[in-house]
């Protein structure tokens, strides 16, 4: 059940969304939210992201940490062609593939920018919408974060976020007391890996106003639950953030690959869509 990428030589830290253009293969990013996004509970999620921005037409959207570009170019269809989106990313690699997919659709009003979530160069109130999905989690200093979100965002405007809370993570295996220490290993691999529980707090306190909170759990399939773990636990042993040997990792695993191919395997993370009017 492996993929070429999953060959342990090529695993990334999912933890380095911070810096991918440093990354050895910063393909490898590309290639794993290429996967994320194609799972039915991600559709769904952005389904949910997209709607909780009202009504978008000839509106002027602003996705942070917008990867690939594949959302900004959904979001772009929904604007028409009286509106805007752009989609910004502190990755030039991100930026460079988004630029690539979009070049298929010409007409679509959209486009992307290298720009750090914490530093945007827009105006005050320059966007009808903001959105950022998966990238929270992810940035140092979410306090100037979310304020440059909200002070790009109108008044009156809308603003949708989905991050995962880590700590969320369920995994059938044997050993309760090693998988709660992998649990925390990943959670904890992340800038904020306890983002999702409290994203109303944080909203609320910034004065965000009708806001809902909407949990989605995924199940996560084995090809997703081994890329998002694999690169993550390896890099936290040979640091020592994990104190096993390799071998004990290696005997982590193993039940896990035996449980898929039986059919049996089962894990899960939750992660949650916080929407509101500026
Ligand atoms: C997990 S990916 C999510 C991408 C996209 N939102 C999606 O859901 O497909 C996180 C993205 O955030 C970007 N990123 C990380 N830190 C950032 C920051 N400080 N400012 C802007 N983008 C950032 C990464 O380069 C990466 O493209």
């Amino acid at each position: 059940m492996t993929t070429a990428t999953d060959s342990p030589s090529q695993h990334q830290d999912v933890g380095r969304f911070t810096t991918v253009d440093s990354a050895d293969r910063s393909a490898w990013f590309i290639e794993f939210m290429d996967l994320a996004n194609g799972l039915p509970e991600y559709r769904r999620m952005r389904g949910e992201l997209a709607a909780s921005l009202g009504e978008l037409s000839g509106k002027r959207v602003l996705e942070v940490g917008s990867g690939t570009g594949d959302d900004a170019r959904e979001l772009a269809a929904l604007v028409g062609s009286e509106g805007k989106v752009v989609g910004t990313d502190i990755s030039a690699a991100m930026v460079a593939e988004a630029d690539r997919r979009a070049a298929r659709q010409p007409t679509l009003p959209v486009r992307f920018a290298v720009e750090d979530m914490r530093r945007l160069s827009f105006g005050n109130g320059a966007f009808d919408a903001t959105t950022a999905k998966l990238v929270r989690q992810h940035c140092d200093d979410l306090d100037t974060a979310d304020d440059e979100l909200l002070r790009v965002t109108r008044s009156g405007g809308r603003v949708a976020v989905f991050d995962y809370d880590f700590d969320t993570l369920t995994v059938d295996h044997p050993d309760r007391r090693a998988t709660r220490e992998v649990v925390h290993c990943f959670c904890d691999g992340h800038r904020n890996g306890w983002n999702g529980r409290a994203l109303a707090r944080r909203f609320l306190d910034r004065g965000l106003r009708e806001v809902s909170l909407t949990p989605h759990t995924v199940r996560m399939p084995w090809v997703f639950f081994r890329r998002s773990l694999q690169g993550r636990l390896a890099e936290a042993v040979a640091s020592g953030a994990l104190s096993w040997s390799q071998q004990e990792l290696q005997a982590w695993w193993q039940p896990l690959e035996a449980a898929e191919e039986r059919g049996r395997f089962f894990a899960s993370i939750t992660g949650f869509v916080l929407a509101g009017t500026r």
